[in-house]
């Protein structure tokens, strides 16, 4: 029978949700909620499904987010998500499908970029996507002995209970991502149903969220949350704090935060499974080997409209360069920091895939460390001037899957 690939109905939310997620290996009874979900945060007429038959094997959806660039800039990003093709119908092309599906609505609707995470590294470069920014997976290990203050004045902390916490974290995230390059501006409907939401298979054996903020007299300056895993060995606590998300809006709190942290009595290990790639800590203290880190790829961008998504951020330099981008050359200027993107009309002086483009474009990644790993293709000079001006002084963070 052949496959039909089309947009589903509200009634068939339920299966494509089951479908999705026994594909990936949980079961509908461990997220009760899910189906609500989708429909609370996916426009209808962005959920594709691949049926045979009446059995969905395949899906996609889209989510709709604002993408911080460098220099604050936002963008409309069309978020690829719920991918998946089951186990009895993969490798017949349905995954390319979907992928077309996904990029011709946004193409259709004029968003200039599309964004995801990977489950698998290997799957998305075929397709245009390049990695944009990375994080940190950290494991601090005897958290008690460090000093994230270094003898400086830290804020004051305060518990925050959960009805408190919806009211006060947005603001907070908003005012703290503010110039992050790859953070997502979080609608209200995502903070009540991702970040509030607490299902059995988000924690595991874990406890509920924790939160905690730090406070500058009345402001609140960033915020803590995290789950506990208590356990004891031969009498010794050995239980584990894993960090859901620190966010602080300058220094000092994110010193007043880690150090919170690692002083949690009877929480002797720490982890964070996605600190931004130049987090503070790992300087700050005396032993920084107390701290393991495996970084890992997070977002990943295909940018299809250049033109636009170049002239959407600012750069740390300005200068002009002849940027070709497979088979489409484009100018890029920036004059006194006002940037400029039009097709070309002389030679380039740099070559690259879309991906490549996209692996650029947060500056989480030099144009000439892309060009020895054969990606990027330019002369020195070229190069030398990918690098000034596409550099950003802070690093690319995505603190959400999605
Ligand atoms: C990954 C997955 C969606 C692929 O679906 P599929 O329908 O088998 O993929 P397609 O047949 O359309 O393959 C398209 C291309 O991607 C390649 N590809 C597919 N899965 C891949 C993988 N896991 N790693 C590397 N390449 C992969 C195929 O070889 C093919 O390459 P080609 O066009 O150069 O021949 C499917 O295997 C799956 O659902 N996996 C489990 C869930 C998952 O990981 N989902 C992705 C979430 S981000």
């Amino acid at each position: 029978m052949a496959i039909e690939i089309r947009l589903i109905t509200d009634a068939e939310v339920p299966a494509y949700r089951e479908a999705m997620l026994t594909t990936f290996g949980d079961d509908v009874e461990s997220d009760p909620t899910g189906a609500d979900r989708i429909r609370a945060l996916c426009d209808p007429s962005r959920l594709w499904a691949a049926f045979d038959g009446a059995t969905i094997v395949g899906t996609a959806g889209t989510f709709d987010f604002d993408l911080v660039v460098p220099g604050g800039g936002r963008l409309a990003m069309a978020g690829l998500t719920m991918v998946m093709v089951r186990p009895s119908h993969r490798r017949r092309g349905l995954l390319r499908e979907l992928v077309r599906l996904h990029l011709d609505d946004a193409a259709r609707r004029g968003v200039a970029i599309s964004g995801l995470w990977a489950s698998e590294a290997s799957i998305y470069g075929r397709f245009g996507y390049g990695l944009a920014a990375e994080g940190d997976a950290l494991e601090i290990k005897r958290a008690g002995s460090i000093d994230a203050s270094r003898g400086r004045e830290l804020d004051a902390t305060e518990w925050l209970d959960e009805a408190r916490a919806r009211a006060v974290l947005p603001a907070i995230y908003e005012r703290a991502i503010a110039r992050r390059p790859g953070a997502l501006i979080r609608s209200e409907a995502w903070w009540r149903e991702r970040r509030f939401i607490e299902e059995p298979f988000m924690r595991g054996s874990a406890s509920r969220r924790r939160h905690v903020a730090a406070r500058r007299g009345s402001e609140l300056v960033g915020y803590l949350q995290y789950r506990q895993r208590p356990s004891f060995t031969d009498g010794l606590p050995s239980g584990r704090l894993d960090i859901v998300e620190l966010v602080a809006t300058d220094a000092r709190a994110e010193a007043t935060l880690w150090q919170l942290a690692c002083h949690v009595d009877l929480f002797p290990t720490v982890t964070w499974w996605n600190a931004p790639v130049d987090d503070a800590l790992v300087w700050s203290v005396a032993d920084a080997r107390r701290i393991a880190r495996r970084r890992t790829d997070t977002l990943w961008l295909r940018i299809a409209d250049v033109p636009a998504a170049l002239a959407a951020r600012t750069y740390a330099a300005d200068g002009a360069l002849c940027i070709a981008v497979e088979d489409a050359a484009f100018e890029l200027v920036v004059e006194r920091g006002a940037p400029h993107c039009a097709p070309a009309v002389r030679a380039p002086e740099l070559r690259m895939s879309r991906a490549a483009l996209g692996a650029l474009y947060l500056g989480g990644v030099p144009a000439s460390r892309l060009a020895r790993a054969d990606l990027v293709h330019g002369d020195a000079a070229a190069l030398a001037t990918a690098d000034r001006m596409f550099a950003s002084a802070i690093a690319p963070w995505c603190p959400e899957v999605f």
